[in-house]
């Protein structure tokens, strides 16, 4: 254990000095390295000096595999308006003899996205993908004696490379390092690549840990002190099940884990998490001692009642950010893959102050309510990017309406960067549960002396008599930018904006004008003005469903 802890701080050090010699070079060009940076609480991306908003997606895994196959694909992305492809770099193909390395396959992604005006996210499939090993090379593969896998309780093996070897350890972080000294001498002054995934879905199933004799003897030892110093300087803000396993068995430090946090399932799984933690913690380390660039893991998430082992364990979850926080601080920040309709829930549980939010995977709903997720995360949780999975596979009417959200996006970008974390801006999005409910009742925001009533369905036909409002079909969502004090910008889809005043003596507001319109290298350009009809006579905004759009509004307040 000591000897464990000795090689971990002497790797974090070195990694720190080298880290810190690199960002040094790099911050010192002309086109500094992209980089995370805080304004008014929200983080944000920074490429070449100014603030990114990441709209991507995130390839099929096996796409990028082959140049002939990602042909046509390149200008499917850039037409839905992609910035950003979000692609893996495969260990196995990188890496196909130990220490020869051929990085054609990222070349080739690089060069085209380059081509495509687009950026770069590098997957890093190292040692783990969705908990499994079988990205790692076939050298790796066929050498169980010096690459131990992990093992279940009644002894038989799996294909999941053991996190207590150091020689799995070196390998990946060898090859991984390699990756990004390459990274660093193709990109490092146009920096295609921004950012930068280790790993991929770390996490062990089908059970909550590794019952291989070296991982059993870790588990009898004590909590390691770079975990318990963690849990005691950070008593006040722990996550409540972290917390109340610890607090329950007595707060103790240089116990076992079963003594420390209780035995059972739970505690298998804060073993992972800090294990698997550790481990990719050290390859992040190392790869951003040689190219410091911005690094994130993602999490698979949990459906409602499952138990550790039933789910990849361990993972980057938010029950378990603590644990990877304390093990990782080279990764920068925790993402989630976010495949469940409950995407409100979910996205606003890794939206925290120690964790900005990068949605680069999602899916698994129709284009539009990927699209609606978008805009709210974006605007209402100041996520620094988002990303559908699989966006070629996507029908082409289900990449057009992607198109035109992303446009949406892209045209507003300056002002969604400028707003993020300034509270000059909402996020609209009526929450669904995981069994798909939606939740269509009106949501109310206030924004200088306004406030916006957003219902999503439409008002009761009253010139005939009706009071109840009528069903709006399609989906919800969008956002809400104020760009002056009478003045704002209302994009998305399916809404019904109403407003009202707030902190000004008089109690109502009206529209002085609603313009659709359209952003063309930042400088607006109006269509129609909307009146009448369009606007049930002065009454609301009305944002149409089965598009996305903008609209310029300009209110008055009076008596
Ligand atoms: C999550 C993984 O991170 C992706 O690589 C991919 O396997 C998707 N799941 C598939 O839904």
């Amino acid at each position: 254990m000591m000897k464990k802890n000795l090689f971990a701080t002497a790797l974090i050090a070195i990694a720190a000095i080298s880290a810190a010699g690199a960002a040094a070079k790099l911050a010192a060009s002309s086109t500094p390295i992209p980089q995370l940076h805080q304004e008014h609480g929200a983080t944000q991306l920074i490429v070449y000096g100014k603030p990114f908003l990441v709209l991507g997606g995130e390839l099929n895994n096996s796409s990028a595999s082959s140049v002939e196959f990602m042909r046509p694909i390149w200008p499917n992305l850039a037409a839905m308006n992609f910035n950003t492809a979000i692609v893996p770099a495969y260990w196995e193909l990188i890496e196909p003899q130990e220490g020869r390395f051929d990085f054609r396959s990222v070349d080739v992604l690089i060069d085209n996205a380059r081509k495509h005006d687009m950026r770069i996210v590098l997957l890093w499939f190292g040692s783990w993908k969705n908990s499994m090993s079988s990205y790692v090379p076939a050298w790796v593969k066929r050498d169980e004696q010096r690459f131990p896998r992990a093992m279940r309780s009644d002894g038989a093996g799996m294909e999941i490379l053991s996190a207590f070897s150091r020689s799995n350890l070196d390998a990946d972080s060898r090859a991984f390092t390699a990756l990004m000294k390459h990274v660093r001498a193709i990109d490092g002054t146009k920096h295609t690549v921004i950012m930068v995934q280790p790993e991929n879905e770390v996490g062990m199933i089908p059970e909550a840990r590794d019952h291989s004799p070296a991982a059993n003897a870790a588990f009898a030892a004590p909590v390691p002190a770079q975990l318990t110093d963690y849990l005691v300087a950070h008593k006040d803000t722990l996550v409540p099940s972290v917390r109340q396993a610890w607090e329950t068995h007595g707060l103790k430090v240089g116990a076992s884990w079963e003594e420390t946090f209780g035995a059972g399932l739970a505690t298998d799984e804060l073993f992972t998490a800090w294990t698997e933690g550790l481990y990719t913690g050290k390859v992040a380390a190392a790869g951003k001692a040689v190219c410091p660039l911005p690094m994130y893991v993602n999490a698979a998430l949990i459906r409602p009642g499952w138990q550790p082992g039933q789910y990849v364990s361990g993972g980057p979850l938010p029950h378990l950010i603590d644990i990877w926080h304390a093990a990782a601080p080279a990764i920068d920040m925790l993402s989630p893959d976010l495949y469940f309709a409950n995407f409100v829930e979910w996205a606003s549980r890794y939206a925290r102050p120690d964790n900005p939010l990068f949605i680069h995977e999602t899916g698994r709903v129709s284009a539009a309510e990927i699209a609606e997720n978008g805009f709210w995360a974006i605007a209402h949780l100041n996520a620094m990017g988002f990303s559908p999975y699989a966006p070629e596979y996507l029908s082409d009417d289900e990449q057009k309406v992607l198109g035109n959200a992303y446009s949406v996006l892209r045209q507003l970008s300056p002002l969604i960067l400028a707003a993020q974390g300034t509270g000059r801006m909402v996020g609209v999005r009526p929450p669904t549960a995981f069994d798909g409910t939606q939740d269509l009742s009106p949501q109310k925001f206030t924004l200088g002396h306004y406030t916006f009533d957003v219902h999503f369905k439409n008002p009761p036909p009253i010139s005939i008599g009706q009071r109840d409002e009528v069903e709006m079909p399609g989906s919800h969502g969008g956002l809400i930018i104020q760009t002056g004090p009478d003045e704002f910008i209302v994009a998305g889809t399916g809404m019904i904006v109403y407003f009202g005043t707030s902190g000004v003596a008089d109690p109502l507001a009206g529209i002085e004008s609603v313009w659709e319109g359209r952003y063309v290298n930042g400088a607006w350009i109006p269509g129609r003005l909307l009146n009448g009809d369009e606007t049930n006579q002065g009454r609301q905004l009305r944002v149409p469903t089965g598009q996305f759009t903008i609209h310029r509004v300009r209110l008055y307040h009076y008596h």
